[in-house]
């Protein structure tokens, strides 16, 4: 485990920089409120970030089957010693028969002197992990002809070959296609990544291989396992659940590319594998019984997405007959997991190994579905419900969009944002309704930090994590995105990913620590909180500036007489007397400058941004003229443009030219500011547009009309303490969780309502660090928590949050 507990000092008072007056928090113990969902805290995955190939499934050969490149053998080298020869290349003529692997290397071992050796050699994942004393399974098929018949010596070596940590030989290879295996074992050898498997002969002939693969001791020791650090780190959280198999990897990017489960299930050498949207080759080696297992493993039950027929590039299955054969693969696949010896699919898990079906409530009907821009999920949805209700009426079916056909059971909300954006919305689940259906965020992340998130996320992420327990009532699951991440170059897709790992290290990211704490700390039952704000005024916030600009979405429109001014001083004009577009950021879509306009023609393309100007440009005026050409909605107009993830725009005929509102984007999560007004922008005519900006109040004017007013969100403050508490209803114990994302420590003055003992010892576990720390494979735990000794506790104490910090407290009260 890799945890770190360091038994600190009392915290209960005394510490250096407090803000003068206090925080409160009175928990009201006495007005217990409703059960917190045991199944609240879970973990979601797909293939993406390598999270399974080159991470969590502990195969060490990449492109094992030799069907990631069909031209070449990527991922494979020639490997020859002083004075042999040979060649390696791809061969499709003679697979290995009944199995998927239709491609084979072939290696000429075409001079090899006494002494000498000729072989294939494979760098793995970024890296092949040697630990001392550890034995390692090698697999592959091979055939021989043309003299060579063995031995064939597999070596476990230095990239440079210079040293062999471990090898092992088979003695003899046979004419026809034959699945051979070794163990590897080191010795004392220090842990290092930079090595490579070798295959390796010292006489001259031909040899096929397919399918060669490597295995370290994996999690509970299981074929075709999953790497033990990960398992580790992940069952160190404490979840509930495990939402699989994704995300966009269920769906593929087109029909034929989604996750065909029934092609991943027994002998790797039956699986083909498939294009993973997230741009390279999945080997499929964590099929749907892996899934199931690694649930299994950590204690976990599978919340199992089926395909819907929606792909990520638009191909649609449309309602009715079209889509049956997607309802009854989905079936099927419900089968495959609860199904009893006398089902066809139970029966196949059975003979797959797993005798016992795997618990299941939930089953997700798709993802994300509410980017089908056919809108057909409300049909699919519905085809779908009523086949599992009609045959598994327990089952929680999970809506990924809005359906009106249908009440789903539970509805699945994902939430990409800044830590702010997080902090500013934690009360959101607070007005949602009770009767209705319940809710999985089934995705979230505060984004800060790349490729695994910072302090600052962490910060976010439990302050919005207090929320959704406090309204687990109506929030029965929720999960991170993404999960996993392997950290090299390259191998990422996703900006900021929960846990971080290259072939020898893993670790969990300062969020990961802030999810740990709350799921290993949940409590039974909500107990309301009162917080008090400590009053000292927050610094004041600073006013933001940047660029100017104009955009469209789905609109055509052209924008001209564009003039930044500060009082009487004229900032910037623009001139577009000339045609090009030169000094403009261009973003999306067709941007021309003719006629002394700037234009954007493309009607198809949504977020196509223009912008320009200094980053210094604050309190000003922006003046600009706007005719729309054609399109359904109407003007972006761009101000405190700093960067393409931080900047203020009004939406005029936004929402398909049916709302006007201001929209703020702060670290890439773009949110709603002011009132919106039901404004909408006609096509053919020039419109005046004005927006003032002073301090951190904007007014936005149409034709000298005031239409919208906002403050910024710098100017609100929020926090900085964020509060959820629960009890143990077994002990009474009283859990507190206490969020300070403020930069000063906090003095809080705590209160259980309607207690009247608390053992004056307790514990507290402390996560804090600087807004941009991160950890690493170089720093893996710079940021973890600590264990403190709570003292003098009673039904009133003072409990000082350290500035920047996520406590969580357990107090025995009686
Ligand atoms: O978590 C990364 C991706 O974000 C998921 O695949 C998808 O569901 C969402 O858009």
């Amino acid at each position: 485990m890799r945890r770190s507990t360091l038994l600190l000092a009392a915290l209960a008072v005394g510490a250096a920089a407090l803000a003068q007056d206090p925080g409160r928090l009175t928990v009201k113990v006495d007005q217990p409120g409703p059960k917190i969902s045991p199944m609240l805290y879970g973990l979601m995955t797909e293939e993406i970030n390598h999270s399974y190939d080159g991470g969590l499934y502990a195969e060490l050969i990449r492109n094992r089957a030799f069907k990631d490149d069909p031209k070449r053998p990527a991922f494979w080298s020639l490997v020859t010693s002083d004075g042999s020869a040979g060649t390696i290349a791809l061969d499709t003529v003679d697979p290995v028969n009944t199995t998927a692997l239709t491609t084979s290397l072939r290696l000429d071992l075409t001079t090899v002197p006494a002494g000498g050796r000729v072989g294939v050699a494979n760098g793995g994942y970024w890296g092949v992990p040697v630990k001392p004393h550890t034995t390692y399974r090698a697999s592959f098929y091979a055939k021989a002809t043309g003299g060579f018949a063995g031995p064939l010596t597999l070596s476990l070596e230095s990239n440079d070959g210079a040293t062999t940590f471990a090898s092992a030989t088979v003695a003899a290879i046979g004419g026809g296609w034959q699945r051979y295996s070794a163990t590897l074992t080191t010795s004392d050898a220090a842990a290092s990544t930079g090595n490579r498997f070798v295959l390796s002969a010292g006489h001259a002939g031909t040899l096929w291989l397919s399918l060669v693969s490597l295995f370290p001791p994996t999690y509970h020791d299981r074929p075709n396992g999953n790497r033990a650090d990960l398992m580790q780190l992940l069952g160190d959280m404490q979840p509930a659940f495990l939402r699989l198999p994704g995300g966009n990897y269920l769906e593929g990017d087109f029909i034929a590319e989604h996750f065909a489960w029934k092609n991943t299930l027994g002998d790797i050498a039956l699986r083909p594998g498939h294009r993973c949207c997230w741009g390279y080759p999945s080997t499929d080696g964590m099929g749907l019984l892996e899934y199931l297992e690694w649930c299994e493993d950590l204690n976990m039950e599978p919340v199992l997405a089926v395909y819907a027929g929606y792909s990520l590039r638009g191909e649609v299955v449309k309602p009715g007959p079209d889509l049956e054969p997607f309802v009854q693969e989905g079936m099927d696949e419900i089968e495959y997991v609860i199904g009893d010896e006398t089902t066809t699919w139970g029966k196949r898990r059975i003979a797959d190994g797993h005798p016992a079906p795997f618990p299941l409530h939930y089953v997700e009907i798709g993802n994300e579905d509410g980017f089908d821009r056919l809108h057909s999920y409300d049909g699919r949805y519905a085809q779908f419900y009523d086949a599992i209700k009609a045959k598994y009426p327990k089952l929680q079916v999970i809506a990924t969009a809005g359906v009106h056909l249908r009440t789903p059971d539970v509805i699945d909300d994902h939430y990409y944002r800044s830590a702010r954006e997080m902090e500013r919305d934690v009360h959101h689940y607070d007005r949602t309704p009770r009767t209705g259906p319940k809710i999985f965020v089934g995705e979230w992340a505060s984004t800060e930090g790349s490729p695994t998130p910072t302090m600052q996320a962490a910060l976010g992420d439990a302050a919005w994590l207090t929320g959704l327990e406090r309204n687990s009532d109506v929030v029965v699951l929720a999960s991170y995105a993404p999960l996993l991440v392997n950290v090299n170059r390259g191998a990422a897709q996703w900006g900021t990913n929960l846990i971080g790992y290259d072939a020898g290290t893993a670790f969990g990211s300062p969020s990961y620590h802030a999810q740990k704490l709350f799921g290993r700390n949940r409590g039974d039952t909500v107990l309301p909180v009162e917080i008090g704000q400590p009053t000292v005024p927050p610094a004041a916030a600073p006013t933001l500036t940047g660029g100017v600009g104009v955009g469209t979405w789905l609109t055509q429109a052209e924008y001209k007489d564009l003039q930044v001014s500060t009082g009487d001083k004229v900032l910037y004009k623009s001139d577009f007397s000339r045609p090009s577009t030169r000094g403009w950021r261009l973003r999306n879509g067709q941007w021309q400058v003719a006629e002394g306009v700037l234009r954007q023609t493309a009607g198809d393309a949504i977020d196509c941004v223009a912008t320009t100007g200094g980053r210094d440009w604050g309190d000003c005026t922006y003046r600009l003229k706007a005719r729309k050409i054609g399109g359904a909605e109407g003007f972006l107009i761009l101000f405190h443009a700093k960067d393409e993830a931080n900047w203020i725009w009004w939406n005029l005929g936004g929402w398909g030219n049916q709302r006007t509102a201001l929209e703020q984007c702060s670290d890439g999560g773009k949110h709603e500011i002011g009132q919106s007004q039901a404004v909408s922008i006609d096509t053919g005519r020039w419109y005046d547009i004005r927006i003032e900006c002073q301090g951190h109040q904007i007014r936005c004017f149409l034709d000298d009309k005031l239409i919208t007013e906002a403050t910024d969100e710098a100017a609100a403050p929020v926090g900085p303490l964020f509060a959820t508490a629960s009890r143990v209803d077994a002990s009474g114990e009283v859990i507190v969780k206490l969020v300070n994302v403020g930069g000063a420590d906090q003095r809080v003055a705590m209160e259980l309502q309607g207690v009247t003992e608390v053992a004056p010892g307790g514990v507290a576990w402390v996560l804090s660090g600087q807004p941009g720390d991160v950890n690493s494979v170089a720093e893996p735990e710079k940021v973890a928590p600590k264990q403190v000794a709570l003292e003098q506790l009673g039904p009133k104490f003072s409990y000082d949050a350290p500035a920047y910090s996520v406590s969580v407290l357990r107090l025995k009260a009686k």
